[in-house]
């Protein structure tokens, strides 16, 4: 399957289920706004109660708050947006599209990458057992000449971006000789810095004064909260805060589905680090983060770590977990050492102070600061497009099946009376009545068995719990297991915690 065959699937399939319905779909849409179905918000939820979980309940230093969109816009002079949140962008004079210059390089990038990766398993396939992929990579000539092209372009690109030389970047891109992907012309205009913040009006106030912008990333309320939460929840360094929040950008192409939108949610968490620790906290962070992914099961191998070559105006280091979307591996979540970039021109803008004093050692300083930020419709997105799967069975028939990790499904179980009658569906539905207090359970009784596994199956519900005749007389019920299609009997005495150790979300704190 392609990447783009793959993606339209998740999409469709999306569609059909309940999972996510384009914006204002009876008006024909609107471009790159969604809305999430009954099963998707059920997914999106427990997304959001997994990570809240794991930063927030799991740590004693960590708290959790819920800003404002709207901030004062001083906010936004301070934290560098107004004017530094630009994207650079070239439109293509034949074709009349607009892209981001940084995204027409990378995508170049990525072919060359792509090539390597192509070499890699060409020597795998020659060399079996015996290929060494690390010394391939070190010593191959097609891969060094092609990893060295690599090299070049992104020092160019650096050092234009640095220099803010976007006539630099056009002509990197004319170098490289980049088409539009759409009339394959390389008739480019110069290249322009696009300010991505949405900007309103507050009240009836008209004019620069009243402009309000929303916010483009949910980190700033939690720095002008610093010490609201630092005095009040007696807070000592380090310790964390964390949000989950809308976050709105005019992104210059939103596309790939949920992947970029231009309003999105995010769930950051600022962790306040005394000055020098910050290298500690960042990879400390690095691996915290690594492992609450892995323990999601969807493949190790689908991760990887990206460090960025042009760093932000408030980063000394700064890296991406990249995940493997249909698309290929993108960035699913930053981790940033922000230094005490945010808090110092906080302090500087307002004039208050926004400080530590350490008890110890007497000082009173600016903390600084490792930020985790991950976008939750990506996530969304990663979590759906692994999961999909279309299988042949053994029979030859065919199913489509959505293996989410058991603890996140939407529905955790259904409860199947077997027929319609002879008292079935009543037992069901008590068992309906046991099960739904703490997890999310679904009840059906239309058409065959057969037929309900597999909606069952399409919506990613882990566990099918069917209710015969059996039954009525020893109390238990078939269990059938949504990725093996394996059954046990299991007595319904036992199923509330037999359905709990399957799917419970502390299912996934034990990994
Ligand atoms: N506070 C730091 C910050 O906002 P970022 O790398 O710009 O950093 C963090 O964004 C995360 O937010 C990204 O890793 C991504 O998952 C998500 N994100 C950013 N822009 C997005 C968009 N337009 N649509 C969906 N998610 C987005």
């Amino acid at each position: 399957m392609s990447a783009e065959d793959g993606l339209k699937k998740v999409i469709s399939h999306a569609k059909e289920y309940g999972f996510v319905f384009p914006s204002s779909e009876i008006y024909d849409g609107l471009s790159a706004a969604y809305d999430y179905g009954q099963l998707g918000s059920e997914l999106k939820n427990n997304l959001k109660q997994y990570w809240w979980t794991a930063m927030v309940r799991m740590n004693d230093n960590i708290v959790g708050i819920d800003a404002a969109i709207f901030m004062h816009p001083t906010t936004w002079k301070a934290s560098g947006h107004v004017d530094a949140f630009n994207d650079p962008l070239i439109d293509n004079k034949n074709s009349k599209k607009r892209y981001r210059a940084d995204v027409l390089i990378e995508e170049f990038i990525g072919k060359i990458e792509s090539k390597i990766n192509k070499d890699v398993a060409k020597g795998k396939k020659r060399f079996g057992d015996d290929f060494n992929e690390e010394e391939f990579r070190s010593t191959n000539p097609n891969v060094l000449r092609r990893q060295q092209k690599i090299d070049g372009i992104n020092a160019k690109f650096k050092a234009a971006m640095d220099a803010d030389d976007l006539a630099a970047v056009k002509a990197l891109i004319e170098e490289l000789e980049i088409a539009c992907p759409i009339s394959g012309s390389k008739n480019w205009t110069d290249v322009r810095q696009f300010n991505l913040m949405f900007k309103t009006e507050l009240g009836a106030v008209s004019g620069d004064s009243g402009v309000v912008y929303l916010r483009p990333e949910t980190a700033q309320g939690i720095f002008v909260n610093y010490l609201n939460v630092q005095k009040s929840g007696r807070m000592k360094l380090p310790f964390g805060i964390a949000q989950i929040g809308k976050a709105f950008r005019n992104e210059i192409i939103a596309r790939q589905f949920i992947f970029r939108m231009r309003e999105f949610e995010q769930m950051e968490m600022q962790f306040f680090v005394k000055p020098g620790t910050q290298e500690e906290w960042y990879n400390h962070w690095k691996e915290a983060r690594k492992s609450w992914h892995a323990s999601l099961g969807m493949g190790d191998e689908n991760y990887r770590f990206h460090d960025h070559i042009k760093l932000a105006h408030y980063a000394d280091a700064a890296c991406d977990i990249e995940f493997n979307f249909p698309m290929g591996f993108k960035e699913l979540e930053g981790i940033h050492s922000r230094t005490d970039f945010d808090l110092k021109s906080h302090e500087e803008h307002s004039g208050k102070k926004l400080r530590f004093f350490d008890p110890e050692s007497k000082e009173s300083f600016i903390p600084y600061v490792v930020e985790t930020s991950i976008g939750l419709d990506r996530l969304f997105l990663a979590v759906l497009s692994n999961a999909y799967t279309e299988e042949t069975l053994d029979s030859g028939a065919t199913r489509t099946v959505l293996s989410i990790p058991p603890a996140i499904a939407p529905i955790k179980a259904a409860v199947l009376p077997l027929i319609k009658k002879d008292g079935l569906p009543e037992k069901a539905k008590e068992i309906l009545d046991l099960l739904r207090i703490n997890h999310n359970v679904q009840y059906d009784e239309k058409d065959a068995i057969g037929r309900r596994y597999r909606r069952q199956d399409a919506i990613g519900t882990p566990l099918c719990i069917t209710v015969d005749h059996d039954s009525l007389n020893d109390n238990a019920v078939t269990v059938r297991e949504r990725d093996g299609m394996t059954q046990e009997r299991v007595a319904i005495a036992d199923l509330a915690s037999y359905v709990d150790s399957k799917v419970g979300m502390h299912t996934l704190f034990n990994k």
